[in-house]
């Protein structure tokens, strides 16, 4: 994970220099990061969307001293606003909530038709009626966002996407640290110009899925992950943001 030590407020004694991961040894910015947080083991249990974060399990990784993380892009308002009366009332620790800020499309732009077709033969075979298409998700990020800057969790992470400039500034506002995914270099310069706290680094092997952003294939694809594992430089991202 890469810090943006000018994002935090009383960053304390120790400089933030943002220039090692969180593999490996530890360092003291990332160290003070945690302590900032009041997270005591450099563990972030990550988000995972669809039920398996429950809020017992998130509140249980926050009480042993890591980082609970909701995964709450699934989740409608109502049932987000729900987990985290929850969480809170399991654990006084901080914990993160996370959304997909991106990946959404209102419609198809493939022909599912063959697919279809060649899906209703096996069904067929089964005994079953032809599959149909099924409704399109409502795209519910701003909603959930609102809940979320009302509840103020001390972390609200994002992937897929960047939320957009006025989203950014309102969770800034609220006091609630930023990370976004990254899994690429220059998907991180772009999270760093965003003004994110920091930006988790997701490798080729992660579980799931992968928060790449939109973009065309032909942007540079050097991958943020093997850049952290092999460099002993300073960062590469310029945190344009000044603290708050
Ligand atoms: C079932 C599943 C669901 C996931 N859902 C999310 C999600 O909602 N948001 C997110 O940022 N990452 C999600 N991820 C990615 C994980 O948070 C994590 O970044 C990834 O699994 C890499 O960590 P690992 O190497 O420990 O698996 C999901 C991963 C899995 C396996």
């Amino acid at each position: 994970m890469k810090i943006n030590s000018r994002k935090l407020p009383n960053p304390g004694k120790k400089q933030f220099d943002g220039t090692r991961n969180m593999s490996g040894s530890m360092p003291i910015a990332g160290r003070g990061f945690l302590r900032h947080l009041g997270i005591q083991h450099p563990i972030i249990q990550a988000p995972m969307a669809g039920g398996a974060t429950t809020p017992e399990l998130v509140a249980a990784v926050s009480n042993a001293g890591g980082l609970g993380s909701l995964g709450a892009a699934y989740l409608t308002p109502d049932q987000i606003a729900s987990d985290i009366r929850a969480i809170r009332a399991l654990t006084g620790k901080p914990f993160n909530v996370n959304l997909f800020a991106g990946g959404y499309t209102p419609e198809s732009r493939v022909d599912a038709g063959p697919m279809l077709e060649l899906l209703a033969e096996i069904h067929h075979t089964h005994g079953l009626p032809a599959p149909t298409l099924p409704a399109w998700a409502p795209n519910l990020f701003d909603q959930q966002l609102d809940i979320i800057l009302q509840a103020r969790p001390a972390i609200f992470s994002f992937a897929f996407g960047i939320p957009d400039a006025d989203a950014m500034a309102r969770l800034k506002a609220r006091g609630i640290a930023t990370v976004g995914t990254a899994t690429t270099v220059e998907e991180g310069r772009r999270l760093a110009a965003a003004g994110v706290t920091a930006i988790a680094a997701q490798g080729s092997k992660a579980g799931g899925h992968r928060g790449t952003l939109p973009g065309p294939l032909k942007l540079p694809w050097f991958p943020l992950s093997n850049w952290c594992e092999l460099s002993r430089q300073p960062s590469p991202f310029r945190f344009s943001h000044p603290a708050a």
